[in-house]
């Protein structure tokens, strides 16, 4: 069986409530608060995890937030190996006003790690030797930029395909390692090729560039709305996101990731892969706030794609 472990250096509890209309100066009643676990490598783990797949999720915990961090993973049966940092887990507050509907999402900085806990990291994924490694989301203050750089070195000593999300200079770093699938948004994938945007028509010539200089095998930009387009050395496909009801983007990009790497791990064609990404990523859409999507609605997407995603 395919081994996959999921990365997240920078994970988060996000604590959501509700209330009604924001006023300075006095106490805002909120409702009851829902606790969920965050960070990119979490929730590709739960995607996973709904598409009937197992990972494992490796990730940073300190502290009290840090124990219910772990709670909040052992409630969805998901396989997780936390590493103890001395600083605790960041929470992120996100609060919807019932009157507007509005939603404010405060995100709070990462704990500081430190140099051997950022080693501790390294070395047990060294021990773990997953087939596919899932590197996701920002890194944490300590970290450096060249963090994924790291992990992707380690990546390629242990023989196991690194897929990464993530941004700016440390995605640029990582592919200076030579990494296996990237999966940027077009506002990345820009800033990868140092271009300040990027039109439709000239994505697949960015993304071949970064394949040519040997960063990686696979790019699958995603679209939004417009879904996505595969590139590899011999491949070049456009798939379009289903038409659905929207009702948050949120979570959209780490479920696509998450159906890619099931896909994978299932042995699908990469055609196959790029569908269930699109189907996943626009199935997450159709939910509410922080919420992932539905197994029925990826499958129902995906076989609308196989039949006219052309
Ligand atoms: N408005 C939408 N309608 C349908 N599908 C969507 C929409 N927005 C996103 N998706 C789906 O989700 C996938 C990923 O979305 P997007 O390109 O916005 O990723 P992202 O910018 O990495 O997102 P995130 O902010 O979650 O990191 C798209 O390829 C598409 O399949
Ligand atoms: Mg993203």
């Amino acid at each position: 069986m395919t081994k996959i472990i999921t990365l997240t250096v920078n994970p988060a509890i996000d604590k959501s409530t509700k209330f009604s209309g924001l006023v300075a100066e006095q106490k805002i009643r909120c409702e009851s608060p829902h606790f969920d676990a965050g960070g990119g490598g979490i929730n590709v783990s739960k995607a996973i995890a709904r598409l009937g797949g197992k990972s494992l999720a490796v990730f940073t915990a300190g502290g009290p937030s840090g124990e219910l961090l772990q709670d909040l993973l052992k409630n969805e049966s998901i396989d997780y190996q936390a590493i103890t940092t001395k600083n605790w887990t960041r929470e992120n507050f996100i609060a919807v006003d019932v009157l507007t509907n509005a939603q404010y999402r405060f995100g709070m900085p990462g704990a500081e790690i430190l140099t051997e806990e950022a080693n501790e990291i390294l070395k047990q994924i060294e021990e773990l030797k997953p087939d596919l490694l899932v590197a996701s989301g920002s890194l944490s203050t300590g970290l450096g930029d060249g963090y994924y750089e790291k992990v992707a070195a380690v990546s390629r000593k242990i023989g196991a395909k690194l897929i990464i999300d993530t941004s700016g200079e440390p995605l640029k770093m990582a592919i200076d390692e030579g990494v296996y699938l990237l999966k940027p948004n077009v506002g990345e994938l820009a800033k990868l090729v140092g271009v300040d945007a990027l039109e439709i028509d000239q994505v697949d010539d960015a993304a071949h560039e970064i394949i040519a200089k040997g960063g990686c095998e696979i790019v699958v930009v995603s679209l939004g709305p417009q879904g996505a387009v595969l590139v590899t050395k011999d491949i070049c496909e456009h798939i379009p996101a289903p038409a659905v009801q929207k009702k948050s983007t949120v979570g959209a990009g780490d479920s696509m990731v998450g159906g890619m790497v099931w896909a994978l791990s299932t042995g699908k064609t990469l055609q196959e892969m790029l569908r269930w990404g699109v189907a996943c990523g626009s199935a997450a859409t159709m939910n509410e706030g922080t919420q992932l999507f539905k197994k029925e609605d990826a499958e129902r997407l995906f076989a609308w794609l196989q039949k006219y995603g052309k």
